[in-house]
């Protein structure tokens, strides 16, 4: 089934120089890119983006992370694209991250972990449009 996805490449990977080599990744596993943005969180949109996390012990942390420089967000679009991106960026917690994933490769912790992506497709396509107007994906 053809699925859309959210992504961001958190602020970690942007300051690192990994975002050429992450999109890269997508799209040699046949991912295509339909819409793409770089910007900065502010406290709104991560609470916005991130409102199953509110009230959680790591959401402070999390927040104080993600509104602390650019990241990129995009939309996926493929074959199973929801679940098979999860695969390709692997585990939360890179230390349990399988070889080859992008958290494997560019995280450095359970926050800064690299890269974000949708969890299901109820999430997908509300995450989808807390960055993107319908006119902005292609
Ligand atoms: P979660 O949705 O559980 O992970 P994923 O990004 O793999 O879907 O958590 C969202 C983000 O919250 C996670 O990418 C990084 C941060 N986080 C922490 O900082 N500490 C934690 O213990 C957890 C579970 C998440
Ligand atoms: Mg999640």
């Amino acid at each position: 089934m053809v699925e859309e996805t959210l992504i961001l490449i958190k602020p970690d990977a942007v300051a690192a120089n990994n975002i050429g080599k992450i999109l890269a990744i997508y799209e040699a596993n046949g991912l295509k890119i339909i819409a793409m943005r770089m910007l900065i969180m502010n406290d709104q949109l991560a609470a916005k983006h991130y409102k199953e996390h509110i009230g959680k012990p790591f959401y402070e942390k999390l927040v104080t992370f993600m509104t602390s420089g650019p990241l990129v967000a995009a939309v996926l679009k493929g074959d199973n694209a929801i679940e098979r991106v999860r695969s390709i960026h692997g585990a939360t917690d890179p230390t349990q991250a399988e070889a080859g994933t992008i958290r494997k490769l560019f995280a450095t912790d359970k926050t800064r972990n690299a890269v974000h992506a949708s969890d299901s497709a109820t999430s997908a396509k509300r995450e989808i449009h807390v960055f993107f107007s319908e006119a902005e994906i292609f």
